[in-house]
């Protein structure tokens, strides 16, 4: 198989990350809830990810907070910043794990930016909905869809500068892009572990500028005698026995990433999108390229979508078509009805890959 769909999770997942959540399952016992041996291994374990997660997202340990995916930390962020009935801005290329427990909030929103591979109007339209009164601020690094990369320094200084909170979706970003807590002053910054991060499904990441509103409450391992959450960081929006097999491998994924550099595997996954880009307009497909763009395309071709993607398959090639999960982005492009087949490249990003996508896409035009 050939596998073009980073977007959707990081596939395959690298030896060193299946090890270490084998070794994880054969070592580790619950953290924070014992003195022993194995409940030591397990808290040194997931202790070990939060201090080689706040090294790469420029943050101290305690800042890193575990979550089951990125949705997870989205909706603690929300939750703590946003209250029913307020204005958030957002931007025109939002997931439904940004605008759905918006709209659940019943929240007036005002969607700031909708042209694609254009900083100036992100720019222009997210200052503009700010000047006319914001609660908070919810936005994407990267579109899951067309891999725009949003000026994201610029608006978090926009609204640092008007005093708006705000969340940084970094869903597509972790683990490519430089993402810093520090550097952005984000109140929050979502991300999951397994796709840009290599770990394993299960474990999320929330970076936390300040305290959260817990959104599960329960057995921390400290603070017992409270009924309330404990008031201090990582263990009050941690409730729960945390998934220390999936944080070991996370820790594994994070390791490789840092070692490895995230400009490295940025520029990898951009020069396939681009030559994948290219060879797609040669073929006549319409294709949503331009610059700002990282490791994801998407096109259209005159077969439907999810008939096209599932043509692909038959040939081996994995890829994935329609909405992904993001109406908002497709609406923004003009391809709501049509929805997109998109191809997305991870940190094994080669020449052979976009070589067997040609062939495959060939093979089935003929
Ligand atoms: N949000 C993921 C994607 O874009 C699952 O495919």
């Amino acid at each position: 198989m050939t596998y073009l769909d980073h977007g959707a999770t990081s596939f395959p997942k690298l030896p060193e990350v299946r090890r270490a959540v084998h070794k994880a399952l054969e070592r580790c016992a619950n953290p924070g809830r014992g003195g022993y041996g194995a409940a030591m291994e397990a808290a040194k374990t997931v202790y070990g990810c939060r201090e080689a997660a706040a090294k790469l997202f420029e943050c101290a340990p305690e800042q890193v907070v575990f979550t089951a995916n990125c949705t997870h930390g989205l909706n603690i962020a929300i939750e703590t910043l946003v209250k029913p009935g307020s204005r958030v801005v957002v931007s025109g290329f939002e997931h439904n794990a940004v605008t759905r427990p918006l709209y659940a909030r019943k929240v007036g929103l005002t969607v700031a930016g909708r042209r694609l591979f254009d900083w100036a109007d992100t720019l222009d339209s997210f200052a503009a909905a700010l000047k006319k009164g914001a609660d908070a601020a919810v936005f994407t690094h990267v579109s899951n869809v067309f891999g725009y990369i949003l000026p994201v320094e610029e608006m978090a200084a926009l609204c640092r500068s008007a005093g708006v909170p705000f969340i940084l979706d970094a869903a597509q970003s972790a683990g490519v892009l430089p993402v810093s807590l520090k550097k952005l002053g984000a109140d929050y910054i979502a991300m999951p572990g397994h796709k840009g991060l290599l770990g394993p499904q299960g474990a999320g990441i929330l970076l936390c500028g300040s305290l959260p509103k817990p959104l599960l409450h329960g057995g921390t391992g400290s603070a017992s005698r409270l009924q309330e959450m404990p008031d201090f960081l990582p263990d009050r929006a941690e409730a729960g026995t945390l998934n220390v097999p999936g944080i070991a491998g996370l820790a594994a994924g994070i390791r490789y990433v840092s070692q490895e550099g995230t400009a490295a595997i940025a520029r990898r996954e951009r020069r396939q999108a681009r030559y994948c880009a290219e060879a797609l307009k040669n073929r006549g497909f319409r294709v949503f390229s331009g610059e700002h763009q990282g490791g994801t395309v998407s096109f259209v071709g005159k077969t439907d979508c999810e008939e096209l993607a599932a043509a692909l398959a038959q040939q081996g090639i994995a890829v994935r078509s329609g909405l992904h999960c993001a109406p908002l982005a497709h609406e923004s492009a003009g391809t709501l009805d049509t929805g997109t087949v998109r191809v997305s490249f991870g940190y094994n990003a080669c020449d052979a890959q976009t070589r067997q996508f040609l062939q495959g896409l060939d093979g089935v035009r003929a």
